[in-house]
């Protein structure tokens, strides 16, 4: 018997997965520490609640295996990937994303499966 995936109500409106994976230096597919993704999360944090968006979590994860774009998060339940480098970009992806409820195309990253996703890379 197969259980019931449905989607109901969310405990959170908005989950939002950062990595912070760190590698050696010299690492070949590099991380997205070393490219400033934990102070870029670290600010998403204090300026999610500064904005009052209780009903979002933003949460540290380790490698999301997209490594050569990053830093890389993800952001569910929309299953929203972007690539940001700074703290405007997280500005952006906070008002726009997860207050306005528009998806930012400047900064997604594309939907393709894992593997498929070469032109990506080749963008990044
Ligand atoms: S190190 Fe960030 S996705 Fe792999």
């Amino acid at each position: 018997m197969k259980a019931d995936v449905t989607p109901t109500l969310s405990y959170f409106k908005d989950h939002v997965f950062v990595c912070q994976n760190e590698r050696p230096a010299g690492h070949e597919r590099g991380c997205c520490h070393s490219k400033g993704a934990t102070k870029l999360r670290n600010y998403m944090k204090v300026r999610a609640k500064e904005m009052g968006l209780p009903q979002t979590r933003i949460n540290t994860a380790g490698c999301l295996d997209r490594c050569e774009l990053g830093p890389v998060m993800v952001i569910y339940p929309q299953g929203v990937w972007y690539r940001f480098e700074t703290m405007a970009d997280i500005d952006e992806i906070l008002q726009r994303h997860l207050v306005d409820g528009e998806i930012v195309e400047r900064l997604r990253l594309s939907d393709l499966p894992a593997g498929l996703d070469q032109e990506a890379v080749g963008r990044a």
